[in-house]
């Protein structure tokens, strides 16, 4: 019988699915629930397919068989009213350099609706420790890899998303900037925000309520 949830918050249903890349199966027949406020881990070696859960979870692919299903209280969220409800930090995305980091957050957050004023993008880039004393608001291309793993987050949390995907949220980041994430995943979830990470990092598997384990099937190569 195919898992729905009906309740108030936010759930993402993985329903019997299976991912395929041509002959490759990264992920077999997978059933699982993810549920609002809490954190859920997605684990597993590389290769194993934990970016390939949250671009599912996102519904950036389809599966070959099954279905993903995203609610928010109760109800199904489809293709194009889901971006607005989901927000993500992957390894993929990009900001503009000759931009400063305040005019990238405005852009980005504009393009979600969003507008903040100065200090409201100020105050963000305080949370994730650049603000303008620090950085003396510099374009992006001046910034070190972990300053940019800083303002991806900083982005997120100018959303105002109820689903939060985080593909390796510590990557790059020293140990301050990991106890970061982890204080505002938590406080996320206790506002009732699904935080779902893939994470390698021993930190962040601590920290989450849930956990997926995925086995990893590795590509027969003929
Ligand atoms: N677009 C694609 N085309 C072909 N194969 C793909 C594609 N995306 C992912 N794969 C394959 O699916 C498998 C899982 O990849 P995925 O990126 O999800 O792993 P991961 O667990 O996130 O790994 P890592 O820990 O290195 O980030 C890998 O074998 C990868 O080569
Ligand atoms: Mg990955």
């Amino acid at each position: 019988m195919e898992e729905r949830q009906t309740d108030a918050g936010a759930s993402i249903v993985f329903a019997n699915v299976t991912k395929r890349f041509g002959a490759h199966t990264v992920i077999h027949g997978l059933t699982r629930t993810v549920r609002g406020g809490c954190i859920t881990a997605v684990t597993g070696i590389n290769g194993s397919g934990k970016s390939t859960f949250l671009k599912l979870a996102a519904h950036l692919i389809m599966p070959e068989e099954g279905a993903v299903h995203v609610a928010i209280d109760g109800e199904e969220v489809r293709r194009a009213a889901l971006r607005a409800k989901i927000a993500l930090v992957t390894p993929e995305l990009r900001f503009y350099a000759r931009l400063t980091a305040w005019e990238n957050l405005a852009f980005v957050l504009g393009a979600r609706g969003k507008k903040l004023t100065k200090e409201g993008y100020e105050a963000l880039l305080g949370r994730v420790g650049l603000a303008r004393e620090k950085t003396g608001g510099m374009r992006v291309e001046g910034y070190s890899t972990g300053m940019r793993q800083r303002l991806k987050l900083a982005a997120l949390f100018g959303t105002d998303a109820r689903i939060w995907l985080l593909d390796e949220p510590g990557a790059n980041l020293d140990e301050a900037g990991r106890e970061m994430v982890r204080a505002e995943a938590r406080a996320a979830a206790g506002r009732g925000t699904l935080v779902l990470w893939a994470t390698n990092d021993a930190g962040e598997e601590a920290e989450a309520d849930e956990t997926i384990r995925l086995a990893g099937h590795l590509p027969r190569l003929s």
